[in-house]
């Protein structure tokens, strides 16, 4: 059979990832996909740059509009990032008639309705496996092998950047901007790594793996998010020693009165396998009625681990090129007129325990004020912790962590909090989930 010809938009980590496994594994992947897979052209910035991989045999342009009209291309794969050019080009390729596979999260989050509703009108596909937690076919997982269940939650670890500064944190006490810099020369963070740190990559996935998970449309602006720049060291150590590790997840989780769509760190009981995902490795726990908990685990960004997911729907997209477009796995999963629209409840309707930190004034009473204000909102305490003064100041560190509540009662007992006299600065409050 005549070869598949793959355009590539893209040259950097992933693209770069991509052209090498599909060079180094090209005989296993023609065996498993029936026809040769061949790289007809590839568009970048610069064509003088060095390249991770070996380019020879490949054309190369510096106009993505050259890759996404060219009639010998049957499959464009978009790993450029961002929105423009981005998402003018998939709409173009789409409407040149290509097959799209892309490892944009931003871009399907933010417009994947749209770009779906033009794939299905013309009988294309478009795949993603890529955007959502890197090497792991969690796409895949959740849109097929779990397609018996109904999805009771999920939560991920899903941004590897976000993972590894929080593990180098924990183990190695180092410095949140030294490792972030770490992150990027080893080609894991986005071009904007306030992305990552920010919370809004982690969003963007979550935006995806909820719209599979629950036949919903995709919905970024109603994620809440909250980022891992105010994760402090004192934080992380503190944590640890009440038995917990503190985790970015991106959590979905369908209630009766709607579905909770939230990214914020986490407090995890570090008994739980979840806790134990360290460095840029990505785990995505997903709770289904039928089968239970159920755990996926890997890398979550560099160049091969993304480039598998890549080339795995470069596979699928080719498996299928023959089949019946209405026969084909819907983009997110639910059949396109029937997905529902299940309410996102604002955060202050959560309901979840907390971990607080407070600095109180070191004096008789301040503690039982604190405990009291807890009390009337009806907030049980799990654990306190109290700390010496440092170095003879007058406040101390007072940690706690409380049983599951609403967050609008925790927001009225915090700001009561505050507003004691012996209560110096804000209190810190972070989320945490028992994960059982
Ligand atoms: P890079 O910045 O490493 O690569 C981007 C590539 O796009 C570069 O080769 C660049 O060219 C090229 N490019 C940018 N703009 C244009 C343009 N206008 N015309 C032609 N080429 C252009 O990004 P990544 O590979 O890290 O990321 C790509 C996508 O994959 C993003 O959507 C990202 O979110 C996603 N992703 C990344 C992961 C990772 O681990 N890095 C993991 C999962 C998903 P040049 O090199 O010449 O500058
Ligand atoms: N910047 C992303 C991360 C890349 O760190 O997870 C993978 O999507």
């Amino acid at each position: 059979m005549k070869p598949v010809n793959i355009g590539l938009l893209g040259l950097g980590t992933v693209g770069g990832g991509t052209v090498k496994v599909l060079k180094r594994n090209a005989d296993e992947i023609t065996r498993r996909a029936g026809r040769e897979i061949h790289i007809s052209v590839v568009a970048a910035r610069d064509l003088n740059r060095t390249r991770i991989c070996d380019t020879a045999g490949i054309r190369l342009t510096t106009d993505p509009y050259e890759v996404v009209t060219d009639p010998e291309v049957d499959i464009v794969v978009e790993l450029i990032g961002g929105l423009d050019p981005a998402k003018d080009l998939v709409m173009r390729a789409l409407d040149a008639g290509k097959h799209v596979i892309t490892a944009n999260k931003m871009l399907i989050a933010l417009h994947g309705n749209e770009i779906f509703a033009k794939a299905s009108e013309k009988g294309l596909m478009v795949a993603f496996e890529a955007a959502v937690a890197g090497g792991i076919p969690i796409i895949k997982a959740l849109r097929e092998g779990l397609s018996g269940n109904k999805v009771e939650w999920l939560a991920g670890i899903i941004n590897g950047t976000c993972n590894f500064i929080l593990t180098e944190m924990r183990e190695k006490g180092r410095d949140f901007v030294d490792v972030l810099k770490e992150a990027q020369a080893l080609g894991y963070a986005e071009s904007d790594p306030t992305f990552d740190v920010e919370g809004i990559d982690a969003a963007h996935k979550l935006t995806i793996l909820a719209s599979i998970a629950f036949g919903i449309p995709l919905q970024f602006d109603k994620v809440w998010t909250e980022g891992i720049s105010g994760v402090t060291a004192l934080d992380v150590a503190y944590a640890e020693a009440l038995g917990y590790r503190i985790k970015l997840l991106g959590i979905a989780r369908r209630v009766e009165k709607g579905i909770e769509l939230r990214v914020h760190p986490t407090l995890i009981p570090e008994r739980r396998l979840i806790a134990n995902v360290n460095g840029v490795m990505n785990a995505v726990l997903v709770k289904g009625d039928a089968v239970g908990p159920t755990l996926y685990y890997g890398a979550g960004a560099g160049a091969e681990p993304t480039a598998s997911s890549v080339v795995a729907d470069i596979v699928d997209v080719v498996r299928t090129l023959t089949s019946d477009p209405e026969n084909r796995v819907p983009h997110l999963a639910f059949q396109p007129d029937a997905i529902s629209d299940i309410p996102i409840l604002p955060i202050e309707d959560i309901e979840t325990a907390y971990y607080l930190r407070l600095s109180a004034e070191d004096k008789p009473g301040v503690l039982a004020d604190v405990t009291r204000i807890l009390a009337n909102h009806n907030i049980s305490i799990e654990a306190v912790i109290q700390k010496e003064p440092p170095n003879g100041e007058s406040h101390l560190p007072v940690i706690m962590l409380t049983q599951k509540v609403q967050e609008r009662k925790l927001n009225n007992a915090i700001r009561e909090i505050e507003a004691l006299s012996a209560i110096n600065g804000p209190v810190k409050r972070i989320r945490l989930e028992t994960l059982g």
